[in-house]
């Protein structure tokens, strides 16, 4: 999934793959574009596919990079897949290569999640 990613001006490759309900695994690569804020990450890109797809009861999310390990997920990941699946569960790679998982929410404590229109 990796030599799918579109980072030329990074050169940071990333690959999220997302589990929903049914086991089915849903990808995403990281896409960049020449105006860098247009850019998005593996995970977002990996969790609208999904979404787009009809997927949902997301499970599990493995993200990995060919340089970096672990990583996590930014802020903007983490808040748009707390929406959409608080209960997920993170795995990614220890320095070793084996693989930790961890809660999601961990990573996101009081987190925004709805408002209300006052009256
Ligand atoms: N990136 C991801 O795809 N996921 C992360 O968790 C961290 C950052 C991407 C965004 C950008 O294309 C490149 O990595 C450098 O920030």
């Amino acid at each position: 999934m990796l030599e799918r990613s579109v980072a030329p001006h990074s050169r940071f490759r990333v690959a999220a793959l997302l589990e929903d309900a049914g086991a089915a695994t849903h990808p995403g690569v990281n896409v960049e574009s020449v105006s860098y804020g247009l850019s998005i990450c593996a995970e977002r890109n990996a969790l609208f596919g999904a979404l787009s797809r009809g997927a949902s009861g997301f499970t599990r999310l493995a993200v990995v990079s060919e340089t970096m390990r672990p990583v996590l997920p930014c802020g903007a990941c983490r808040q748009v897949l707390l929406e959409q699946a608080p209960g997920l569960t993170l795995v990614v790679e220890r320095a070793d290569g084996s693989p930790e998982e961890l809660p999601l929410a961990d990573l996101m404590p009081r987190p925004f999640t709805e408002f209300r229109r006052k009256p």
